[in-house]
Protein backbone atom coordinates (compact mmCIF):
# COMPACT_ATOMS: atom_id res chain seq x y z
CA UNK A 1 0.00 0.00 0.00
CA UNK A 2 1.21 3.45 -1.26
CA UNK A 3 0.41 6.19 1.18
CA UNK A 4 2.65 9.27 2.26
CA UNK A 5 3.53 8.50 6.26
CA UNK A 6 3.54 11.04 8.72
CA UNK A 7 1.74 13.74 6.64
CA UNK A 8 0.62 16.76 8.78
CA UNK A 9 -2.30 18.15 7.40
CA UNK A 10 -3.14 19.99 10.60
CA UNK A 11 -1.88 23.49 10.67
CA UNK A 12 -0.90 24.09 14.74
CA UNK A 13 0.66 27.00 16.22
CA UNK A 14 3.25 27.06 18.00
CA UNK A 15 2.58 25.89 21.54
CA UNK A 16 0.57 22.87 19.08
CA UNK A 17 -3.09 24.39 19.37
CA UNK A 18 -5.10 23.53 16.00
CA UNK A 19 -5.79 26.61 14.43
CA UNK A 20 -8.74 25.80 12.39
CA UNK A 21 -10.28 24.02 15.83
CA UNK A 22 -9.60 27.79 17.76
CA UNK A 23 -10.58 29.83 14.62
CA UNK A 24 -14.14 27.82 14.80
CA UNK A 25 -14.69 27.45 18.34
CA UNK A 26 -13.96 31.32 18.96
CA UNK A 27 -15.78 32.33 16.24
CA UNK A 28 -19.09 29.94 16.98
CA UNK A 29 -19.30 31.18 20.66
CA UNK A 30 -19.36 34.79 19.70
CA UNK A 31 -22.27 34.55 18.00
CA UNK A 32 -25.97 35.15 19.48
CA UNK A 33 -26.90 31.65 18.45
CA UNK A 34 -23.54 29.42 19.43
CA UNK A 35 -22.45 27.14 17.60
CA UNK A 36 -19.64 24.60 16.46
CA UNK A 37 -18.89 22.68 13.55
CA UNK A 38 -19.38 19.13 14.23
CA UNK A 39 -16.21 17.82 12.48
CA UNK A 40 -14.72 18.86 15.82
CA UNK A 41 -17.00 16.14 17.99
CA UNK A 42 -14.21 13.96 16.01
CA UNK A 43 -11.22 13.19 18.09
CA UNK A 44 -10.10 10.25 19.28
CA UNK A 45 -12.16 10.20 22.56
CA UNK A 46 -15.12 11.16 20.33
CA UNK A 47 -14.56 8.63 17.33
CA UNK A 48 -14.68 5.99 19.61
CA UNK A 49 -17.82 7.29 21.44
CA UNK A 50 -19.45 7.47 17.89
CA UNK A 51 -18.53 3.92 17.33
CA UNK A 52 -19.96 3.05 20.73
CA UNK A 53 -23.33 4.77 19.25
CA UNK A 54 -23.23 2.72 16.80
CA UNK A 55 -24.11 -0.31 18.76
CA UNK A 56 -26.61 1.41 21.40
CA UNK A 57 -30.23 -0.16 21.34
CA UNK A 58 -31.55 3.36 20.46
CA UNK A 59 -29.72 4.04 17.48
CA UNK A 60 -31.32 2.07 14.53
CA UNK A 61 -29.52 3.55 11.69
CA UNK A 62 -26.48 0.94 11.55
CA UNK A 63 -28.67 -1.44 12.11
CA UNK A 64 -31.21 -0.72 9.19
CA UNK A 65 -28.59 0.34 6.55
CA UNK A 66 -26.44 -2.82 7.33
CA UNK A 67 -30.09 -4.83 6.55
CA UNK A 68 -30.01 -3.26 2.98
CA UNK A 69 -26.43 -3.69 2.29
CA UNK A 70 -27.06 -7.53 3.38
CA UNK A 71 -29.62 -8.56 1.42
CA UNK A 72 -29.60 -6.61 -1.15
CA UNK A 73 -26.49 -7.71 -3.00
CA UNK A 74 -27.37 -9.23 -6.42
CA UNK A 75 -29.73 -6.41 -6.75
CA UNK A 76 -26.87 -4.08 -6.08
CA UNK A 77 -24.47 -6.59 -8.74
CA UNK A 78 -27.09 -5.83 -11.59
CA UNK A 79 -27.67 -2.32 -10.64
CA UNK A 80 -24.25 -0.86 -10.86
CA UNK A 81 -22.29 -3.92 -12.76
CA UNK A 82 -18.87 -6.04 -11.42
CA UNK A 83 -15.31 -4.12 -12.57
CA UNK A 84 -16.08 -0.49 -11.41
CA UNK A 85 -13.70 1.67 -8.70
CA UNK A 86 -15.21 1.83 -5.26
CA UNK A 87 -14.83 5.00 -3.82
CA UNK A 88 -15.54 5.26 -0.17
CA UNK A 89 -16.03 9.05 1.06
CA UNK A 90 -14.99 8.99 4.69
CA UNK A 91 -13.91 5.39 4.77
CA UNK A 92 -13.91 4.76 8.84
CA UNK A 93 -13.46 1.63 10.35
CA UNK A 94 -16.70 0.41 8.64
CA UNK A 95 -18.00 -3.02 8.54
CA UNK A 96 -20.64 -1.73 6.01
CA UNK A 97 -18.02 -1.89 3.35
CA UNK A 98 -17.28 -5.46 2.69
CA UNK A 99 -21.00 -6.24 2.19
CA UNK A 100 -20.87 -3.91 -0.68
CA UNK A 101 -17.70 -5.21 -1.99
CA UNK A 102 -18.42 -8.80 -1.68
CA UNK A 103 -21.75 -7.74 -3.72
CA UNK A 104 -20.60 -6.21 -6.31
CA UNK A 105 -16.83 -7.01 -7.34
CA UNK A 106 -15.04 -4.20 -7.95
CA UNK A 107 -11.58 -3.93 -9.71
CA UNK A 108 -10.30 -1.27 -7.56
CA UNK A 109 -11.22 0.19 -3.83
CA UNK A 110 -10.83 3.54 -2.83
CA UNK A 111 -10.82 4.67 0.56
CA UNK A 112 -10.82 8.48 1.06
CA UNK A 113 -10.07 9.44 4.59
CA UNK A 114 -9.18 13.02 6.48
CA UNK A 115 -7.31 11.05 9.23
CA UNK A 116 -4.62 9.18 8.21
CA UNK A 117 -3.75 6.53 10.57
CA UNK A 118 -7.58 5.50 10.71
CA UNK A 119 -7.14 5.03 6.97
CA UNK A 120 -4.52 3.04 6.79
CA UNK A 121 -5.66 0.81 9.27
CA UNK A 122 -8.96 0.36 8.39
CA UNK A 123 -7.34 -0.46 4.61
CA UNK A 124 -4.81 -3.44 6.34
CA UNK A 125 -7.65 -4.90 8.12
CA UNK A 126 -9.83 -5.06 4.58
CA UNK A 127 -6.78 -6.14 2.82
CA UNK A 128 -7.03 -9.60 4.90
CA UNK A 129 -10.62 -10.09 3.81
CA UNK A 130 -10.12 -9.18 -0.19
CA UNK A 131 -6.44 -10.29 -0.84
CA UNK A 132 -6.80 -9.94 -4.69
CA UNK A 133 -8.74 -6.54 -4.28
CA UNK A 134 -6.24 -3.43 -5.24
CA UNK A 135 -6.70 -1.26 -2.27
CA UNK A 136 -5.30 2.56 -2.85
CA UNK A 137 -5.81 4.77 0.19
CA UNK A 138 -5.86 8.28 -0.83
CA UNK A 139 -5.68 11.04 2.70
CA UNK A 140 -7.85 13.87 2.07
CA UNK A 141 -9.91 16.33 2.46
CA UNK A 142 -13.41 14.62 0.48
CA UNK A 143 -15.16 18.23 0.21
CA UNK A 144 -12.53 19.09 -2.25
CA UNK A 145 -12.16 17.77 -5.62
CA UNK A 146 -9.65 14.44 -4.71
CA UNK A 147 -7.36 13.21 -7.34
CA UNK A 148 -7.86 9.68 -7.56
CA UNK A 149 -5.01 7.35 -8.12
CA UNK A 150 -4.19 6.14 -11.67
CA UNK A 151 -5.49 2.55 -11.76
CA UNK A 152 -8.84 3.68 -10.23
CA UNK A 153 -8.53 7.12 -12.63
CA UNK A 154 -9.50 4.75 -15.93
CA UNK A 155 -11.98 2.56 -14.22
CA UNK A 156 -15.60 3.52 -13.93
CA UNK A 157 -16.02 4.67 -10.45
CA UNK A 158 -18.67 4.35 -7.95
CA UNK A 159 -18.92 6.30 -4.83
CA UNK A 160 -19.93 4.99 -1.83
CA UNK A 161 -20.98 7.46 0.97
CA UNK A 162 -23.16 5.38 3.71
CA UNK A 163 -24.43 5.95 7.32
CA UNK A 164 -26.08 9.29 5.94
CA UNK A 165 -23.47 11.50 6.98
CA UNK A 166 -24.97 13.72 3.96
CA UNK A 167 -27.85 14.60 6.65
CA UNK A 168 -25.00 15.96 8.97
CA UNK A 169 -24.90 18.73 6.82
CA UNK A 170 -27.20 21.67 5.77
CA UNK A 171 -28.65 21.64 2.56
CA UNK A 172 -26.48 23.90 0.97
CA UNK A 173 -23.37 22.37 2.12
CA UNK A 174 -24.62 18.66 1.42
CA UNK A 175 -25.27 19.88 -2.45
CA UNK A 176 -21.60 21.95 -2.29
CA UNK A 177 -20.19 18.27 -1.56
CA UNK A 178 -22.53 15.83 -3.68
CA UNK A 179 -20.94 18.15 -6.68
CA UNK A 180 -17.70 17.71 -5.62
CA UNK A 181 -17.86 13.97 -5.35
CA UNK A 182 -19.48 14.47 -8.73
CA UNK A 183 -16.30 16.08 -9.65
CA UNK A 184 -14.17 13.62 -8.28
CA UNK A 185 -15.50 10.93 -9.74
CA UNK A 186 -16.10 12.18 -13.34
CA UNK A 187 -11.90 11.68 -14.19
CA UNK A 188 -11.67 13.57 -17.47
CA UNK A 189 -9.74 10.64 -18.77
CA UNK A 190 -11.67 7.93 -17.78
CA UNK A 191 -12.31 6.02 -21.09
CA UNK A 192 -15.93 6.15 -22.93
CA UNK A 193 -16.65 8.90 -20.12
CA UNK A 194 -19.81 9.46 -22.07
CA UNK A 195 -21.36 6.52 -22.46
CA UNK A 196 -23.68 4.82 -20.49
CA UNK A 197 -21.93 2.16 -18.92
CA UNK A 198 -18.89 4.26 -17.61
CA UNK A 199 -20.58 7.56 -15.97
CA UNK A 200 -19.86 7.69 -12.05
CA UNK A 201 -22.53 6.02 -9.75
CA UNK A 202 -23.29 7.27 -6.45
CA UNK A 203 -24.68 5.01 -3.40
CA UNK A 204 -25.34 7.10 -0.25
CA UNK A 205 -27.52 6.38 2.46
CA UNK A 206 -30.04 8.59 3.94
CA UNK A 207 -32.24 8.61 6.95
CA UNK A 208 -35.84 8.63 6.97
CA UNK A 209 -38.40 10.94 8.41
CA UNK A 210 -40.27 8.77 11.18
CA UNK A 211 -41.75 8.97 14.62
CA UNK A 212 -40.30 11.87 16.68
CA UNK A 213 -39.94 9.82 19.56
CA UNK A 214 -38.18 7.27 17.80
CA UNK A 215 -35.76 9.54 16.13
CA UNK A 216 -35.24 11.25 19.69
CA UNK A 217 -34.09 8.32 21.30
CA UNK A 218 -31.98 7.46 18.68
CA UNK A 219 -29.98 10.58 19.18
CA UNK A 220 -30.72 10.97 23.57
CA UNK A 221 -29.82 7.39 24.48
CA UNK A 222 -30.81 5.87 27.89
CA UNK A 223 -27.56 4.53 28.65
CA UNK A 224 -25.92 8.37 27.68
CA UNK A 225 -23.46 7.37 24.97
CA UNK A 226 -24.67 10.38 23.00
CA UNK A 227 -24.72 12.70 26.03
CA UNK A 228 -21.42 11.85 26.40
CA UNK A 229 -20.46 11.90 22.82
CA UNK A 230 -22.14 15.41 22.98
CA UNK A 231 -20.35 16.88 26.26
CA UNK A 232 -16.91 15.41 24.67
CA UNK A 233 -16.78 18.62 22.60
CA UNK A 234 -16.57 20.67 25.51
CA UNK A 235 -13.92 18.79 26.91
CA UNK A 236 -11.78 18.30 24.14
CA UNK A 237 -12.16 22.57 24.02
CA UNK A 238 -11.14 23.12 27.46
CA UNK A 239 -8.26 20.72 27.00
CA UNK A 240 -6.93 21.54 23.94
CA UNK A 241 -7.37 25.07 24.43
CA UNK A 242 -7.29 26.15 27.75
CA UNK A 243 -10.45 26.30 28.32
CA UNK A 244 -12.54 26.50 31.91
CA UNK A 245 -16.17 25.21 30.52
CA UNK A 246 -17.86 23.77 33.21
CA UNK A 247 -18.91 20.90 32.65
CA UNK A 248 -21.81 20.33 35.16
CA UNK A 249 -23.84 22.87 33.77
CA UNK A 250 -23.85 21.73 30.35
CA UNK A 251 -26.89 18.80 29.36
CA UNK A 252 -26.88 17.08 26.44
CA UNK A 253 -29.67 17.59 24.02
CA UNK A 254 -31.96 16.11 21.45
CA UNK A 255 -34.95 17.84 19.49
CA UNK A 256 -36.42 17.62 16.80
CA UNK A 257 -37.21 20.32 14.40
CA UNK A 258 -40.34 20.08 12.17
CA UNK A 259 -39.41 22.99 10.10
CA UNK A 260 -36.22 21.84 8.80
CA UNK A 261 -36.64 18.04 9.31
CA UNK A 262 -33.62 17.22 11.26
CA UNK A 263 -32.42 16.09 14.58
CA UNK A 264 -30.48 18.49 16.48
CA UNK A 265 -27.66 18.01 19.30
CA UNK A 266 -27.23 20.88 21.77
CA UNK A 267 -25.42 21.65 24.61
CA UNK A 268 -28.20 23.18 27.25
CA UNK A 269 -26.86 25.29 30.33
CA UNK A 270 -28.72 24.25 33.39
CA UNK A 271 -27.68 28.07 35.10
CA UNK A 272 -25.92 31.27 34.13
CA UNK A 273 -22.67 30.63 33.49
CA UNK A 274 -19.09 32.55 32.41
CA UNK A 275 -16.33 30.78 31.05
CA UNK A 276 -12.52 31.13 29.50
CA UNK A 277 -11.56 29.84 26.22
CA UNK A 278 -7.89 30.85 24.87
CA UNK A 279 -8.22 33.71 27.12
CA UNK A 280 -11.55 35.18 25.59
CA UNK A 281 -14.37 35.17 28.16
CA UNK A 282 -18.01 34.09 26.97
CA UNK A 283 -21.03 34.15 28.99
CA UNK A 284 -24.76 32.10 28.82
CA UNK A 285 -27.62 32.50 31.03
CA UNK A 286 -29.23 29.57 31.68
CA UNK A 287 -31.22 27.45 29.02
CA UNK A 288 -29.25 28.80 26.57
CA UNK A 289 -27.53 26.30 23.88
CA UNK A 290 -24.58 25.96 22.05
CA UNK A 291 -25.45 23.88 19.04
CA UNK A 292 -23.07 21.00 17.83
CA UNK A 293 -24.87 18.50 15.15
CA UNK A 294 -27.93 17.76 12.70
CA UNK A 295 -28.81 14.86 11.42
CA UNK A 296 -31.65 15.62 8.70
CA UNK A 297 -33.99 13.30 7.78
CA UNK A 298 -35.45 12.60 4.29
CA UNK A 299 -38.55 11.28 2.64
CA UNK A 300 -38.16 9.95 -0.69
CA UNK A 301 -39.00 13.16 -2.45
CA UNK A 302 -36.53 15.21 0.03
CA UNK A 303 -33.92 13.08 -0.85
CA UNK A 304 -34.44 12.81 -4.52
CA UNK A 305 -34.54 16.69 -4.67
CA UNK A 306 -31.54 16.85 -2.89
CA UNK A 307 -29.62 14.49 -5.21
CA UNK A 308 -30.38 16.17 -8.18
CA UNK A 309 -29.37 19.54 -6.73
CA UNK A 310 -25.89 17.97 -6.45
CA UNK A 311 -26.01 16.72 -10.11
CA UNK A 312 -27.30 12.99 -9.15
CA UNK A 313 -29.90 11.76 -11.28
CA UNK A 314 -31.37 8.61 -8.60
CA UNK A 315 -31.83 5.81 -10.57
CA UNK A 316 -32.56 2.48 -7.43
CA UNK A 317 -33.96 3.17 -3.84
CA UNK A 318 -33.93 0.67 -0.98
CA UNK A 319 -35.01 0.56 2.31
CA UNK A 320 -34.72 -1.70 5.39
CA UNK A 321 -37.92 -4.07 6.60
CA UNK A 322 -39.18 -1.37 8.92
CA UNK A 323 -38.71 1.57 6.04
CA UNK A 324 -36.49 3.07 8.64
CA UNK A 325 -33.73 4.22 5.96
CA UNK A 326 -32.80 4.39 3.03
CA UNK A 327 -29.78 3.48 0.36
CA UNK A 328 -30.37 5.26 -2.80
CA UNK A 329 -28.11 4.72 -6.35
CA UNK A 330 -27.82 7.69 -8.18
CA UNK A 331 -25.93 8.55 -11.49
CA UNK A 332 -23.81 11.43 -12.43
CA UNK A 333 -26.64 13.55 -14.18
CA UNK A 334 -25.66 14.24 -18.10
CA UNK A 335 -26.72 18.18 -18.71
CA UNK A 336 -29.26 18.01 -21.68
CA UNK A 337 -31.60 20.42 -22.97
CA UNK A 338 -34.82 19.92 -20.41
CA UNK A 339 -37.49 22.37 -19.45
N1 LIG B 1 -24.69 10.40 10.29
C1 LIG B 1 -25.19 9.67 11.43
C2 LIG B 1 -26.43 10.28 11.99
O1 LIG B 1 -26.68 11.43 11.83
C3 LIG B 1 -24.14 9.53 12.47
C4 LIG B 1 -23.91 10.68 13.39
C5 LIG B 1 -23.24 11.79 13.14
C6 LIG B 1 -24.36 10.75 14.72
N2 LIG B 1 -23.20 12.55 14.26
C7 LIG B 1 -23.88 11.97 15.23
C8 LIG B 1 -25.07 9.91 15.55
C9 LIG B 1 -24.15 12.36 16.52
C10 LIG B 1 -25.34 10.31 16.83
C11 LIG B 1 -24.90 11.53 17.31
O2 LIG B 1 -27.20 9.58 12.60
Amino acid sequence: MATKQGMELVDRDERGVDRAFRRDVLAGLAQPDKAIPARWLYDDAGSQLFEDITQVAEYYPTRAETEILNTRGPEFAAAMGKGRAVVEFGSGSSVKTPLLLRAIDPAAYVPLDIAGDFLRAAAEDLAQGFPDLPIFPVEGDFTRTVHLPQPAKTLPKLGFFPGSTIGNMVPRTAVDLLRSMRDTLSADDAQDAATAAARPMLLIGMDLVKDVSVLEAAYDDAAGVTGAFNLNLARRINRELGGDIPLDALRHEARWNDDFARIEMHLRTTRDITFTVSGETFSMREGESIHTENSHKFTRRSSYALLQAGGWTPTCRWTDGEKRFSVILAEASVLRSAP
